[in-house]
């Protein structure tokens, strides 16, 4: 006779811990491994005051932020992001338990934030209107630090549309509205490239200091294809940020699915459709452990 499986004794899973050394967050093991993947493919939905949030071209889904800040925080500690926007990061932050603090150089994008807490009853987090490169020093003078931040700034300066002639852009255009600031302090409205990246680099090494020793700085880079040659913003910023203290520690490509594919260059030539951004993950400071074992390496090769 079979058994009634119904009698069998049902398989008790451990229930998932932190685990008690857990010094950076409150992910349990497999949590942890899932985040570390370099690759993070998502689709999430449109929430959380989207349809307000959209008219800033460059907004972040919350729900991606909350995802990077449980990685690098604990609840309740502190992130700062000084090129807010709409307010993705801080969105993120209210989503999981963690305070944060906005710089914006835009009022009009704060005040989409602000209608947005207030529309879906979210309490507002710390938002500070004024170009990060003014503001980043003042906080270092409070005495301001930071557990995490994490930050998507301008990935180049405006540049006229030279895919398909730019047509797809013009129809593709949800409104009317002029998403960016005449401030002559927005990083998008530097002259040259060389202004561009002295000026994200001056703005990263400005963070230093706010962050706590062997804290992470997460940051969301696009790349772009121009004037028919493609350019690796993420590698020309991210050794830009290296020059202010900081030791890049990996790169994740994310990639939002149903990201819009146009056929430029069909069919003649090859010219990518960018549907990836990435996240290239820095950290403040360096363990003890890896400093010496560079200096060994250093001294054996000196020997040789
Ligand atoms: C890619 S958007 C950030 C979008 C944001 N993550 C969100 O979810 O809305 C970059 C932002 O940097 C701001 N910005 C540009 N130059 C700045 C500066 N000098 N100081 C502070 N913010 C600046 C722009 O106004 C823009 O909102």
């Amino acid at each position: 006779m079979p058994k009634n499986p119904a009698e069998k004794k049902p398989v008790v899973l451990k229930p998932p811990s932190v685990h008690p050394k857990n010094k950076l967050n409150a992910l349990t093991g497999n949590e942890w491994l899932f985040f570390t993947k370099s690759v993070l493919r998502t689709s999430y939905p449109h929430v959380l005051g989207h349809k307000l949030r959209r008219e800033q071209g460059g907004n972040k889904p919350p729900q991606l932020m909350q995802h990077i800040i449980e990685f690098f925080t604990k609840p309740g500690q502190s992130v700062l992001d000084p090129f807010a926007g709409v307010g993705g990061t801080l969105l993120g932050a209210s989503l999981c338990g963690r305070k944060a603090t906005g710089i914006e150089i835009n009022p009009r994008w704060i005040d989409i934030y602000r209608r947005v807490c207030e529309q879906e009853g979210i309490e507002g987090q710390e938002t500070l209107v004024g170009d990060c490169l003014a503001v980043l020093p003042e906080l270092a003078a409070a005495g301001r630090t930071f557990d995490f931040i994490a930050t998507d700034p301008p990935y180049s300066i405006a540049l006229e549309k030279t895919m398909c002639d730019g047509v797809y852009d013009i129809q593709h255009r949800k409104t009317d509205f002029d998403r960016y600031s005449d401030d002559a302090a927005d990083f998008r409205n530097l002259a040259t490239f060389a202004e561009f990246y002295d000026a994200i680099e001056r703005a990263f090494a400005l963070t230093y200091p706010l962050l706590h020793e062997g804290g992470y700085l997460a940051v969301i880079i696009r790349d772009s294809y121009q004037g028919g040659r493609y350019i690796p913003a993420t590698y020309h910023i991210a050794e830009r940020i290296e020059r202010g203290g900081y030791i890049l520690k990996g790169m994740k490509v994310w990639y939002a699915t149903g990201a819009r594919v146009r056929p430029y260059g069909y069919p003649n030539v090859y010219v990518p459709n960018i549907v990836h951004q990435n996240i290239a993950i820095f950290r403040k400071g360096e363990p003890a452990k890896h400093a010496k074992q560079r200096e060994k390496k250093a001294g054996n090769q000196e020997g040789v």
